[in-house]
């Protein structure tokens, strides 16, 4: 598929600029990633090359979305903050989320980009190359995957619900105190997943896989394009202190507005 067009439904400018970036940036992704497959079983092993296409991807995105809007700012996971002369407007990267799942050959990372225009993400698009997925969504115009409206799920019951979160790893987070949540939350749902990348994680609950996602030590560039996505598709996205300051806590909760209550009750063993 083209990200550059859509045959069924209007894109707006904005849209259209973060679609072009990120056909771009994808370029020669799929390309590494099949590279990256090769070099599981050399002595050097893959790093350094992830790395590089890490960088080359947020340089493609930063130098494509500068040409169409000079003068924004960028958030992004791998350059820091790069103030514009517009400081309402700032772009939100992550170049590949799910960097270890690319690390490893596993076919489960995303693009993903957000606009935050003042304390609000106005835009977001989250692009899984191997999938060929696009998930967009713009302030009051709805969720999309491709050129299919999406929605969050209409499921009613707990206990038929199928959710997805981050583990702890690598000396983030508390184990032992999620291991707690883990043990209330698992015995009231039908299932609990961790794929490995948050961005596309909060995709899925937008286009209804999922009933819910949440995870505490997470950055702004992993959640900023599904907080937008989520809202879009109908569902509520929180910290996890029920409050909405999710990437200043670094916290995230999302889910149909009937889960919320029962799960975040579920998360502080209430
Ligand atoms: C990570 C992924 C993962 C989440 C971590 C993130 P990265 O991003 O989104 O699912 O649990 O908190 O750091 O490192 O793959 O870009
Ligand atoms: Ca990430």
């Amino acid at each position: 598929m083209s990200l550059l067009s859509s045959r069924f439904v209007t894109r707006s400018a904005t849209i259209n600029v973060m679609a072009r970036s990120i056909e771009k940036a994808c370029k020669g992704l799929v390309r590494d990633f099949n590279e990256v497959e090769h070099l599981q079983v050399s002595q050097k092993g893959p790093g350094d090359f992830v790395s590089t296409a890490d960088l080359r991807v947020e340089k493609t995105l930063r130098m494509e979305l500068e040409k169409a809007r000079p003068t924004y700012g960028f958030i992004m996971e791998e350059s820091g903050i790069i103030e514009g002369e517009d400081r309402d407007h700032y772009w939100i990267i992550d170049p590949i989320d799910g960097t270890s799942n690319f690390l490893h050959g596993i076919p489960h990372f995303a693009v993903t980009v957000a606009l935050k225009r003042g304390r609000d993400i106005v835009a977001g698009c989250t692009y899984d190359p191997i999938k060929d997925e696009f998930f967009w969504a713009e302030k009051g115009m709805g969720a999309f995957l491709n050129d299919r409206r999406i929605r969050v799920s209409t499921r009613k019951n707990l206990n038929e619900s199928l959710l997805v979160t981050g583990f702890p790893f690598a000396g983030h987070g508390d184990p032992e105190e999620f291991k707690e949540i883990l043990g209330r939350v698992m015995p009231k749902v039908a299932g609990v997943r961790r794929f490995g990348a948050a961005a596309l994680d909060l995709a899925y609950v937008a286009a209804g896989r999922f009933e819910g996602y949440w995870e505490s030590g997470i950055s702004p560039w992993d959640i900023a394009a599904g907080i937008i996505l989520v809202k879009e598709a109908g569902g509520h996205v929180r910290d996890l202190e029920g409050g909405h300051e999710m990437m200043d806590r670094k916290s995230i909760i999302a889910a149909p507005e009937h889960f919320h209550a029962p799960l975040l009750d579920l998360i502080h063993g209430r």
